[in-house]
C-alpha cells in the first residue's frame, strides 16, 4: 500500500465524494506541485509505447472522461504518468447536472456510482481554459482526448468545431446512464447521421464511447453501434460507460456503477467488439481497470489501451505510474523486449498486483 491508500485517502474518504473532488481539483490546479512531483510518478519507458488510431501514446494508461470535467488541470493529470488524458465530458451550454447527492463510494468493492448527469462549464468556457493551456506549452507532451456531449446532432457538431483545434482527438460520449436524451444517439441510425455530419468536417481523429450491455438486445445493440462506428470510420471506441445500477441513496434513485466490479464485463466486451470491428478500429478497455495485470488482460482481450478513472480515486496519484513499472517488469521478468511481445506471448505465470 502506497502513501497515499494509508495516509491520505483515510482523511479524503472522509469527505462527501464531492467535496473531496473539489480538493483534489483545488490540488491539481497547484501545477508547479505536479511539475515538480512528476520525475516521481511520471514513468517513462520506451517500451511502453502504443500506436492506436493514427496517434502516438507514450503509454497505454490513459484516464478516463469525467474526472477533468472542466478540462482545467490536464497538464497536472498527464504529469501522473498517464500516456494520455480525455478530458470532458463537455456539453454546449453551461449546465448543473443533476441534484445532489449524486455520487456515492462503495468501498469495500473498490466502486463508485455516479449521477452527476454532466455538470458542464460549457463549450465556451472549456475552449478558454483549453486555449490558456496551450498558449503556456502545457499540453503538448502527450495526446489529449476531450470527450463531448449533446442532446442533439447541433449540439456535438458546435462542441467538435470548437474542440477539435485544441485536442488531439474527441471522443463522443453517447452513453451516459445519467441523461436520458442521450440514448437515442445508441439508435445506429441517429448515430450514423451524427456520424456522417462529423465526417465531413473533422480533421482529426474520432473515438466514440458506447454504452456497456447486459442482456441479449442491449449486446445487439452494442454489437451494431460498434460494428457502424468501424464502417463509418471512427478511428476508435471506448468499451464502455458505467453500468446502470439502482441506487436509492442517490436523489436520482439510480446512477452508473464504475469500478473494480466492471472489470471482467469490460473483457468480455472488448473481446466481442475485437470481433466486431476488426483490426483496423482501436478499442479502448474502460471499467475496473487498477492494476497491470488488469491492463495486460484487457490488452490481450484485444484492446489497443485502457482507461482509468476509480482506480485514480482509491489508488491517488500514483496509480498510471505503478501501471506502467508493473508492465515494464513483466516485460523483464517473461523476458519479452516490446509491449506487443507480452501481449504476444503465453500468460505464463501470475502477474504482480501493481
Ligand atoms: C464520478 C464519475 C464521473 C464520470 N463522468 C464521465 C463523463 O463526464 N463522461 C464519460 O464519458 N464518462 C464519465 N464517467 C465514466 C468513466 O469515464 C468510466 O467510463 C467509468 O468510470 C468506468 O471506468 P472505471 O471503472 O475505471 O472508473 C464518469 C465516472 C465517474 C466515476
Amino acid at each position: 500500500m502506497g502513501a497515499y491508500e494509508s495516509l491520505l485517502r483515510p482523511l479524503v474518504f472522509m469527505l462527501e465524494p464531492e467535496k473531496a473532488q473539489a480538493l483534489a481539483e483545488w490540488a491539481l490546479r497547484r501545477r508547479w506541485l505536479w511539475r515538480l512531483l512528476s520525475w516521481h510518478y511520471d514513468y517513462a519507458d520506451p517500451r511502453l509505447r502504443v500506436r492506436a488510431a493514427g496517434l502516438e501514446f507514450p503509454s497505454p494508461v490513459g484516464l478516463a472522461a469525467g474526472y477533468d470535467k472542466q478540462c482545467q488541470s490536464l497538464d497536472s493529470l498527464l504529469a501522473l504518468g498517464f500516456g494520455y488524458v480525455v478530458g470532458g465530458t463537455v456539453l454546449r451550454e453551461p449546465h448543473p447536472g443533476n441534484p445532489r447527492p449524486r455520487v456515492m463510494r462503495l468501498p469495500k468493492e473498490h466502486a463508485l456510482v455516479n449521477a452527476l448527469g454532466f455538470p458542464s462549464v460549457g463549450v465556451d468556457a472549456a475552449r478558454r481554459t483549453l486555449e490558456g493551456l496551450q498558449q503556456q506549452g502545457n499540453l503538448r507532451s502527450k495526446p489529449l482526448l476531450v470527450s463531448i456531449a449533446g442532446l442533439s446532432a447541433d449540439d456535438f457538431v458546435a462542441c467538435h468545431a470548437a474542440l477539435e483545434p485544441l485536442a488531439d482527438a474527441l471522443e463522443l460520449n453517447i452513453s451516459s446512464p445519467n441523461t436520458q436524451g442521450l440514448r437515442i444517439f445508441q439508435e445506429p441510425d441517429t448515430l450514423a447521421r451524427l456520424l456522417s455530419a462529423l465526417s465531413a468536417r473533422r480533421r482529426k481523429p474520432l473515438f466514440v464511447k458506447l454504452p456497456p450491455y447486459a442482456d441479449a438486445p442491449s449486446r445487439q445493440q452494442f454489437l451494431a453501434l460498434a460494428r457502424l462506428c468501424a464502417t463509418q470510420g471512427v478511428n476508435g471506441i471506448t468499451v464502455a460507460n458505467t453500468r446502470p445500477v439502482e441506487a436509492p441513496q442517490l436523489a436520482m434513485g439510480r446512477g452508473g456503477l464504475s469500478g473494480r466490479p466492471l472489470l471482467e464485463d469490460t473483457l468480455l466486451m472488448v473481446v466481442e467488439a475485437r470481433a466486431a470491428v476488426g483490426q483496423k478500429t482501436a478499442i479502448n478497455a474502460c471499467g475496473g481497470i487498477y492494476t497491470a495485470r488488469d491492463t495486460l488482460r484487457a490488452l490481450r482481450a484485444g484492446a489497443d489501451t485502457v482507461q482509468l478513472l476509480t482506480a485514480f480515486v482509491y489508488h491517488g496519484p500514483s496509480v498510471a505510474g505503478r501501471i506502467n513499472r508493473g508492465l515494464v517488469k513483466l516485460m523483464e521478468e517473461r523476458g519479452r523486449p516490446s509491449l506487443a511481445d507480452l501481449i504476444a506471448g503465453p500468460d505464463d505465470g501470475p502477474a504482480p498486483r501493481a
